[in-house]
């Protein structure tokens, strides 16, 4: 007998038992952590650092064209919400790169999920060949999602946009090339030629040639509430509108796209009886129901938005990325493709999956959902501190047109709106966060609002003043 059939184990499999490797990887684990230890507070950037750091911004805005909207480069270390910069400084993360890092920075366990990555043979995985691990990926997702949904089967790729390029892919197929979309007014979709059509925002298709035909429908607002007259009123009308649609264009949808929780559009959803009444209509006319949470998934008061409202049985595609890592398109058995429909050569980095992996578990891992749960906490801690700012400081919130109170979102999809949800002081208070130290963004179509996602499984509760301290000295600027 050979060496090699003597061993009952792939060499692979060895270099992943190896204890060597493990203990190689724990002490990367170790070294880490305790040096990101001593980043316990936020401060200015080291004077020091200010030319070299200068000079690399200037290399980044030859890359790109155009300077940075952040003079943003991080130096590869920081310690859950606190991020520390190439020039020394250290900012509290509220936007974790528009959510992606939800598990925070320089987390002992993405650090130990990435060096196990390091130890496969490729970086990148593809659909032709792979590892297990895009699949088991796959497989982790499906697992949770098909708890509320009939969600089967999973198409795993780079980018949300590629995500959704798929999912309408499916749909077309499924209504034999119907060339229309339904899509929600101030939705957005990624920014590939299709979805920078499909997202309800002027500026993210400029010169592009619009190809998809959408129909636009109401989203909910309190002021399309109040004008038809209330909840009921404003219900039946999105219905009519919808059956409009339809008879003018009958057969030419090939899907309804929600997105249940508004991401760019300003954090909003609505109630549930509004989703299940247009939901329903697509169900009577047969035009698939596409679920977007590329933005909110993970983050609401349920790991799937469609369970916080139990929407789950008419879901029929299914997208998911950001925090994730790895993304990903659902379907059901119903809306299976054809061979040769979704494909691609990148599946995703290793790292993509075994961080994504334990990301859903960590979601999973309990008490983070409910409206008892962490992330509800969490919201309403944040609420606090708006609603305490805005008491001491009237004259900065003097109150949206068409929005009751200053404070919106759910879960871990926080925002409030200062000055009225003017564009440019919102910007300016986000510009003037960031010197402060304090990283976040905006969202909303006017009004304008300022928007955090914070990364809550890694967030102490505690924290909340600190950060607001520094909110509360940008917004004195702009005040
Ligand atoms: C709801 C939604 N869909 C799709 C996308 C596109 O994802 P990506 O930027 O990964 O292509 C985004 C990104 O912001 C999003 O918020």
């Amino acid at each position: 007998m050979t060496e090699a059939t003597a061993v009952q184990t792939t060499v692979g499999e060895q270099i992943k038992q190896s204890p060597a490797v493990a203990a190689a990887i724990d002490t990367i684990v170790h070294e880490t952590t305790t040096k990101c230890a001593q980043i316990t507070d936020i401060r200015e950037a080291n004077p020091e650092l200010k030319s070299s750091y200068d000079e690399l911004l200037a290399r980044c805005a030859a890359v790109k064209g155009r300077g940075l909207l952040y003079p943003y480069l991080a130096s590869g270390a920081g310690n859950g919400a606190l991020v520390e910069l190439a020039d020394g400084s250290v900012k509290w993360d509220m936007i974790t790169g528009i959510g992606v890092h939800f598990l925070g920075h320089s987390n002992p366990g993405v650090i130990r999920a990435q060096a196990v990555a390091a130890l496969d043979d490729t970086t990148k995985h593809g659909n032709l060949l792979s590892n297990f691990d895009a699949y088991g990926f796959g497989e982790k997702l499906l697992e949770h999602a098909a708890k509320g949904s009939k969600l089967k089967s999973a198409f795993i790729t780079t980018s949300g946009a590629m995500a959704n390029e798929s999912a309408i892919k499916v749909c077309y197929q499924k209504r034999n090339g119907a060339p229309r979309v339904i899509a929600f007014k101030d939705c957005f979709m990624g920014r590939s030629v299709t979805m920078c059509q499909l997202g309800d925002s002027a500026g993210g298709r400029q010169g592009v040639p619009l190809s998809t035909q959408v129909d636009y429908m109401p989203f909910w607002t309190e002021a399309g509430v109040a004008a038809a007259g209330g909840e009921e009123k404003f219900i039946a009308q999105c219905v009519a509108q919808l059956d409009e649609f339809v008879a003018r264009y009958p057969d030419q949808h090939a899907c309804f796209i929600f997105e249940l929780v508004q991401g760019e559009g300003g954090f909003r959803t609505a109630p549930r009886e509004f989703f299940v009444a247009l939901m329903e209509r697509c169900k009577k006319h047969g035009i698939p129901v596409w679920d977007d949470e590329i933005q909110s998934f993970g983050r609401t008061t349920e790991m799937f938005a469609y369970d916080m409202l139990n929407l789950g049985e008419y879901v029929d595609v299914f997208c998911v990325g950001k925090m994730t890592q790895a993304c990903a398109t659902l379907w059901t058995e119903e809306m299976n493709p054809k061979a040769g429909l979704l494909s691609g050569t990148f599946t995703g980095n290793s790292s993509d999956f075994t961080v994504g992996n334990l990301l859903i578990d960590t979601l999973a891992s309990g008490g983070f959902y409910g409206a008892d749960g962490k992330f509800a906490k969490h919201f309403e801690l944040f609420s606090q501190q708006v609603q305490a700012l805005a008491s001491r400081h009237p004259e900065w919130f003097p109150g949206v047109e068409g929005q009751s109170g200053v404070v919106g979102g759910v879960g871990g999809m926080m925002r409030f709106t200062p000055f009225g949800g003017d564009k440019d002081k919102i910007i300016k208070a986000c510009k003037a966060m960031y010197d402060e130290g304090l990283i976040c963004f905006w969202c909303g179509h006017g009004p304008f609002h300022v928007r955090f996602l914070p990364p809550l499984p890694v967030f102490d509760e505690a924290d909340w003043p600190r950060v607001f301290e520094v909110v509360e000295k940008a917004l004195a600027k702009v005040g």
